[in-house]
């Protein structure tokens, strides 16, 4: 059956104190709201729709490439009142299933289990049973055990306080009826709000069969309404994470220090050390072995290679049986060739680095485009910008730059060319050539020292 998806994101979110939307703060590194849009868009034959008010330029902004019917909620009068200005939007038959743009970490797997059962004499609805229902909506079955209706915390009697199974607010309306029940909705009720939860009593009442699935876990139906609960449901996702990364070979020094925030893949026997962060997109290949204290992000690493303690890599590519680090910094654009070493202290930019070639101290390489097998000297630095522009050194195969060389680009070093060091290199080299550029040495016979006054 056809589904349309509405996802509620008007809320204010007060107990955030933020400027931002609630729903756009994230968790792993995604925006709340994001999340749940993308699992949304797992499902198949689906609209979505995405209710947003407080804050919802910045919303909208944020989830355009998502391509959902945005609808606004300017004075947010409940879940009920938000479902009904989408009333509109929906198809004719088929079903509307809503979501929260605060409760993220919702499973596709869930969403299917209830897309299952979903029929146009059927709500679907998802609940939980809680040791604590404090807050949440009770869900209230009659003798034979059927769903009669929900009722709010604060409008609950004490009979009704005391029943642990809860909604979630995740709930699968056939749209055939829900037309009606969205126009049917008042707000006399404590809070004085439209409650999209009335909807039950209405399909009790119509003969409509009302059917519960649970979540897999706690976790799925957990929602965000201040940097607590945010935190919390952090922690929740990154165990999921590391669980999941396990399975898959890797092995975790520590499965409770790493942070995943987006989205990282790994080949078989990747072994991670502890307090690693990875950002963005990070894929690892097999073999490859990550130190204490690494941030990855947006780069893709070869199978074998070594990364040491202390690195940072940013949308970089790294090829295989790569030695990295301790301490290295892979500035955007760097890309490392097989077997290339970048060691300590070590910072590159936009720089292409030859097979085997050697930067494995102290050196600034940027703008930089580097053949095989070379060597550079502890301390070289490319010279780049003169203070307007960037400008490219180029250094071919085999060379070898001694220690503590400039090279003031635009620069080339021709194949298997040599740099003494301390060299300040501002002309071409040519093949095989042995560049000097620094003053030469003169030594002074019986020199007296001076001597204190
Ligand atoms: C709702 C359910 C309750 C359930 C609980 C689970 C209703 C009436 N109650 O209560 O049964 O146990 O969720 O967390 O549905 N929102 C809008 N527009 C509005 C109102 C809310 O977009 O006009 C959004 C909020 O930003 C929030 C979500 O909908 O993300 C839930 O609204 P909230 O007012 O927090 O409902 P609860 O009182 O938690
Ligand atoms: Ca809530």
């Amino acid at each position: 059956m056809s589904q349309d998806i509405v996802i509620l994101a008007a809320g204010k979110g007060s107990r955030m104190k933020s400027a931002f939307s609630k729903v756009l703060h994230k968790v792993g590194g995604i925006a709340m709201v994001r999340r749940v849009l993308a699992t949304a868009n797992t499902l198949p034959e689906s609209k979505l729709h995405l209710v947003v008010g407080y804050q919802g330029e910045q919303v909208e902004a944020n989830c355009q490439d998502f391509s959902a019917n945005v609808v606004w909620q300017n004075d947010p009068r409940g879940t009920g009142d938000a479902l009904r200005r989408v009333a509109p939007f929906l198809q004719e038959n088929g079903a509307t299933l809503t979501l929260y743009g605060d409760v993220p970490l919702i499973r596709a797997s869930t969403l299917q289990k209830m897309s299952a059962l979903s029929n146009p004499e059927t709500l679907v609805l998802l609940t939980i049973s809680l040791d604590n229902p404090t807050g949440y909506g009770r869900i209230v079955r009659d003798e034979q055990g059927h769903v009669t209706a929900i009722v709010e915390q604060k409008d609950a009697t004490e009979p009704q306080l005391a029943i642990k199974e809860v909604n979630t607010g995740i709930l699968l309306a056939p749209n055939k009826h829900l037309q009606g029940w969205l126009a049917e909705l008042t707000n006399n009720n404590a809070q004085g709000e439209y409650y999209l939860t009335d909807v039950i009593a209405m399909a009790a009442r119509d003969g409509v069969k009302i059917v519960t699935v649970n979540p897999e876990n706690e976790a799925e139906v957990a929602g965000v309404n201040d940097r607590v609960q945010l935190a919390a449901l952090e922690r929740e996702l990154q165990s999921q994470q590391a669980i999941t990364l396990m399975q898959n070979g890797a092995t975790l020094l520590d499965p409770s220090r790493i942070d995943v925030r987006g989205e990282l893949l790994t080949g078989n026997d990747v072994v991670i050390d502890v307090n690693c962060v990875f950002e963005g997109k990070v894929t690892l290949g097999s073999g490859v072995e990550i130190g204490p204290n690494c941030h990855l992000k947006n780069c893709t690493v070869g199978d074998n290679t070594i990364i040491k303690s202390n690195t940072l890599i940013e949308e970089s590519d790294v090829g295989q049986y790569c030695d990295i680090g301790p301490f290295a910094r892979l500035r955007p654009g760097t890309k490392l060739s097989n077997k290339a070493k970048i060691g300590n202290f070590v910072e590159t930019k936009k720089a292409i680095i030859g097979e085997g070639s050697k930067v494995n101290h102290l050196s600034y390489i940027g703008d930089t485009k580097m053949g095989a097998n070379v060597n550079v000297g502890a301390g070289t630095i490319t010279c780049n910008y003169d203070g307007v522009n960037k400008h490219l050194t180029q250094v071919a195969d085999n060379v070898f730059i001694g220690s503590n060389s400039s090279l003031v680009a635009p620069v080339q070093v021709a194949e298997g060319a040599t740099i003494a060091a301390g060299s300040t290199i501002t002309k071409q080299v040519g093949e095989k050539q042995l560049a000097f550029a620094r003053a030469r040495q003169t030594n002074k016979d019986n020199w007296s020292k001076p001597v204190k006054k």
